[in-house]
């Protein structure tokens, strides 16, 4: 049995639903050493600022027992050079670019869209909310309904029609559907989540914080369930609004667990750091993963375990293959 892997982020058609996260996938070169960047569902750049950044002063990284600190601080090349340099190249490989970008005001997230809509070989915009607001005491854009669903209308304003608008929350708040739905509200064709969570490490040698920045944001397996919490909990509000779970996705069986919360497509970050083949492996993990549950399309699989108890599909006990159903499960 083949597997129809296809999947839609708004307007967007994509061959598979697996994708890079933002920033830990180079620009796109990096990873096509390795392989062709047009077998991904799409690449996801890292987030473009207006004006070129250097970061953070090292260390930027440090690894905890599951999952990796960092304090990048949105190192990047500024929107000229993106649009000059890299965005041509994915193009020239056919790769379906979902452009993430970043500012600290809303005009500089509106300026870096506007520059974009004119390009060639746009997919998709992500809106990273997780940028400090200089306006709002450096609170981040995500951490207020009111000021994200302010910069997605801004965005959604600069962006062609056609192209959908994402926004990527942040699981730092208390209310994730709210922001959620003040993203809708505003426009937002689709939700990307999660974000990194804010996190430190102190060294017990030196007795100081392991990051130059102190704090940094958490990824990698830790944050899994946080992310399959969220996606779980914005699919049962949003059910029509396509989800891009982010979280500590490191084989294909991670990959479906978003999917049957509700996720559309997937991104995988920090496993490619150590692994710059893991989209790949994950994409033929995640498809024999829906063979053998029998599934013949991803997208019967989006939103399953929202399905009352009784009513799903005969139980997968992962080292037979599909099992019957129990007798209990047959009388419910
Ligand atoms: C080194 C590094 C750089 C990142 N840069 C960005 C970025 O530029 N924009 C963004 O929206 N998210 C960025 N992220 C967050 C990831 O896109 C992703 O949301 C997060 O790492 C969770 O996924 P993972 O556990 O698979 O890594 C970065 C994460 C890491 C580890």
């Amino acid at each position: 049995m083949s597997v129809d892997l296809r999947t839609r982020i708004g307007a967007a058609s994509l061959p598979n639903p697996i994708m890079t996260a933002a920033g830990c996938a180079g620009i796109g070169r990096e990873l096509g050493r390795f392989f062709d960047v047009a077998k991904l569902g799409a690449f996801v750049t890292p987030s473009i600022t207006p004006e070129a950044r250097a970061g953070r002063p090292a260390p930027r990284l440090a690894e905890t027992p599951s999952g990796v600190l960092n304090s990048t601080g949105l190192q990047g090349p500024g929107i000229d050079a993106f649009l000059a340099r890299d965005l041509p190249w994915l193009d020239e490989q056919q790769a379906r670019t979902i452009v993430s970008i970043a500012g600290n005001s809303v005009e500089e997230y509106a300026e870096v869209a506007g520059r974009l809509a004119t390009a060639p070989g746009v997919t998709a915009v992500e809106i990273n909310t997780a940028c400090p607001n200089v306006e709002d005491r450096g609170l981040m854009f995500a951490a207020h309904p009111t000021a994200a669903a302010e910069v997605v209308r801004a965005v959604r304003a600069h962006t062609r029609r056609g192209v959908p608008v994402l926004a990527k929350l942040s699981a730092d708040v208390t209310d994730v559907v709210g922001v959620a739905m003040a993203c809708a509200d505003a426009g937002a064709d689709a939700l990307s989540m999660i974000n990194t969570l804010h996190g430190m490490a102190v060294d017990t040698s030196t007795f100081r914080p392991r990051l130059a920045g102190i704090t940094g944001g958490l990824s990698g397996p830790a944050i899994r369930p946080v992310a399959v919490r969220c996606v779980y909990q914005v699919h049962a509000a949003l059910p029509e609004v396509p989800i891009i779970g982010i979280g500590g996705v490191r084989t294909g069986l991670d990959a479906l667990e978003l999917v049957l919360a509700g996720a559309s497509a997937v991104a995988v970050g920090t496993a490619n750091i150590h692994d710059p083949s893991a989209c790949v492996r994950i994409l033929r993990e995640l498809d024999a993963a829906l063979r053998e549950r029998g599934i013949s399309h991803l997208a019967d699989a989006v939103g399953l375990a929202h399905k009352p108890a009784g009513t799903l599909m005969r139980r997968i006990d992962p080292n037979v293959g599909v099992a019957e159903p129990t007798e209990q499960e047959t009388l419910q």
